[in-house]
């Protein structure tokens, strides 16, 4: 179990006619990335935003900006999104005809790279390609929306996956992160943890907390995320 782990607020439930202070905000208020969801509409039935939107939050914050794309065909887009500032880029097996080309592509282009798996996606897609990996994303909900119910058979993949990275990092030193997406929330992060998750995204869980008006809801739903986490590794 890893002990640093990260916490990525997404901005699709983030006001969208603010989002560079929104992405300030939750940095500010101790989060550690932020997690920009792309939907197309075709590979995910839901339309979000594009690389033109990514460049215009990139100057809000010097904190990682880890690109979630959720787009069919995908090898055109990643230059895009790296010229737009993106740190990390992650795509899903079943929107690129060729996942080890584009996996490479996105590293080519300065960025470090993440393969996404749907509820139902197996975790063989990792057997051939974890050396092109710096991140694997267990999505613990369908994705296109954000909102939705976490998944609970996603823990034993979670579990199996944090399996396969730490006997990867045992036989290379490299450290792959694993990341979890969807229906995360304060009530489940722990064990969400504890089966082997080291970087958490959540979006309603973050953006939907507390009023509007309170000027410190982003510190206090972070607080009480790290609060929920550090219970795991007592001092
Ligand atoms: C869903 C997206 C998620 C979404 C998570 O397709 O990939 O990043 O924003 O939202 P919550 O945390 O509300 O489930
Ligand atoms: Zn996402």
């Amino acid at each position: 179990m890893s002990s640093d782990f990260l916490i990525a607020p997404s901005l699709l439930a983030a006001d969208f006619a603010r989002l560079g202070e929104e992405a300030r905000d939750v940095i500010a208020a101790g989060a550690d990335w932020i997690h920009f969801d792309v939907m197309d509409n075709h590979y995910v039935p839901n339309l979000t935003a594009g690389p033109l939107v990514c460049a215009a939050i990139r100057p809000h914050t010097a904190a990682p900006i880890d690109v979630h794309l959720m787009v069919k065909p995908v090898d055109r887009i990643i230059p895009e999104f790296a010229a737009a500032g993106a740190n990390l880029i992650t795509i899903h097996p079943e929107a690129s005809e060729h996942i080890d080309r584009s996996l490479g592509l996105i590293r080519e282009h300065g960025c470090q790279a993440g393969l996404a798996f749907n509820p139902a996606t197996p975790l063989a897609y990792l057997d051939h390609v974890l050396d092109r990996l710096d991140m694997v994303l267990i999505m613990s909900v369908n994705p296109g929306f954000g909102g939705q119910s976490f998944i609970p058979a996603m823990c034993a993949k979670l579990a199996a996956a944090r399996q396969r990275l730490d006997a990867y990092a045992q036989a290379t030193g490299r450290a792959i992160r694993l990341e979890v997406d969807g229906g995360v929330k304060v009530e489940n992060i722990a064990a969400i943890a504890q089966v082997g998750a080291d970087t958490f995204v959540l979006g309603s869980a973050i953006y939907g907390a507390g009023q509007a008006s309170d000027p410190h809801r982003y510190d206090t739903i972070l607080a009480r995320l790290r609060k929920a986490l550090a219970a795991l590794h007592p001092a």
